[in-house]
């Protein structure tokens, strides 16, 4: 048995109460899945800056009505203290995923990037503190490796942040380590590098690649490359996300808190070969696209290559990604095709 498979176990056996902030959007609406159908006790925030309802209401048809029970929904801002202390009250673990992503949009407005993303996670973080929760897992980010060249990512090794978003996540992961040492607060920082899967959005000027393509393909639309095709990245599966949350959550290692670890499979994908796996996953379920991809300028603040190692989240809480990229492309496809045709 597994890390992953034996925490399960003890959840269904004793059921805690999570707090999930950002739930109705991609990453969290797929935690709230899984932990509601593990008769977890969930209380969700959210102000649906890029959240939506059509989330909450697909976890609620995935559930039994009993688990649904088990949700309650707090409609507030991270924004406001207030809205944190009060979705803090009585809980067990906090999986902070609440922000607004997308280095692009960062660039655009980073004044919101910040208040949201940096003046948020710090109103969270103190709030679970007053709380004392048990743990507090954050969402930080792989765009903190900034500039540095090397591959694959190791944690410790981190380069100049490319965006005003990567300022925000690194900043995140200072103030968690200040908390540890100030307040004796220990949290733990998930670096995610490209999360994809079901329920990411595919509307609006800062949606991610994979969604993006795969809704363009669907409705016959042109593909944009920005660059050559063979800037690279760590395509991750939600599922493979939302067990790194619940092993950092859970986790009685004491070495393995006020630690950031890298969450992604440690493969390199060039988007030329993602292209091509989207257009094949496509067409197992009958959705033939014929177009080519067209190439245009590279984009600011993009890094070129990105690949994690993740060994020490594997060595410390115990990590094993059920999925490679093509399985998750395979489902993410099946519930694309399902969603937008
Ligand atoms: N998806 C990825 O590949 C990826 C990669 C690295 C890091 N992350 C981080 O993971 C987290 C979740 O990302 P996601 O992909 O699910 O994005 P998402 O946009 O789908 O989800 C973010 C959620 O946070 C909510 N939110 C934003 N501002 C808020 C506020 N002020 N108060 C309350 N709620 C607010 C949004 O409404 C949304 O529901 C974010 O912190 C993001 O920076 C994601």
């Amino acid at each position: 048995m597994n890390q992953y498979e034996v925490v399960y176990g003890q959840l269904k056996q004793a059921p805690k109460t999570w707090l999930i902030t950002g739930v109705a959007g991609f990453i969290g609406s797929n935690l709230l899945e899984t932990l509601l159908k593990l008769d977890q006790k969930v209380i969700g925030l959210d102000n649906f800056a890029t959240g939506h309802q059509h989330n909450l209401d697909e976890v609620k048809a995935l559930v039994s009505p009993q688990q649904w029970e088990n949700f309650i929904f707090h409609e507030g801002d991270i924004r406001k203290f207030d809205d944190c202390t009060k979705s803090c009250t009585g809980v067990d673990y906090v999986l902070h995923q609440a922000a607004l992503g997308s280095v692009p949009r960062s660039i655009a407005d980073p004044i919101t990037t910040n208040e949201t993303n940096i003046s948020g996670f710090l109103n969270m973080l103190t709030a679970a503190r007053d709380a004392h929760v048990k743990s507090f897992t954050y969402a930080a980010s792989s765009s903190t490796y900034g500039d540095h060249p090397a591959l694959p990512k190791l944690e410790e090794n981190i380069g100049n942040p490319l965006s005003p978003y990567a300022v925000t996540k690194y900043v995140n992961e200072l103030y968690a380590d200040v908390f540890a040492r100030c307040y004796g607060f220990k949290s733990i920082g998930l670096r995610y590098f490209n999360v994809f899967g079901q329920r990411q959005d595919p509307n609006g000027a800062y949606a991610a690649v994979i969604p993006k393509w795969t809704a363009s393909m669907i409705a016959g639309e042109d593909v944009f490359i920005n660059g050559d095709g063979e800037t690279s990245r760590d395509f991750c599966f939600i599922d493979n996300t939302v067990q790194a949350n619940i092993l950092a959550a859970t986790t009685v290692n004491e070495d393995a808190k006020n630690q950031v670890y890298n969450v992604a499979v440690g493969d390199r994908t060039t988007l030329n070969d993602l292209f091509n796996a989207i257009q094949t996953a496509l067409a197992k379920n009958d959705v033939n696209y014929p177009k080519k991809v067209i190439y245009r300028e590279f984009r600011a603040g993009d890094v070129r290559h990105s690949q994690a190692s993740i060994g020490k989240i594997q060595t410390l809480l115990g990590y094993a990604p059920q999925y490679r990229i093509d399985a998750g492309i395979e489902l993410a496809m099946q519930w694309y095709v399902k969603n937008l045709t």
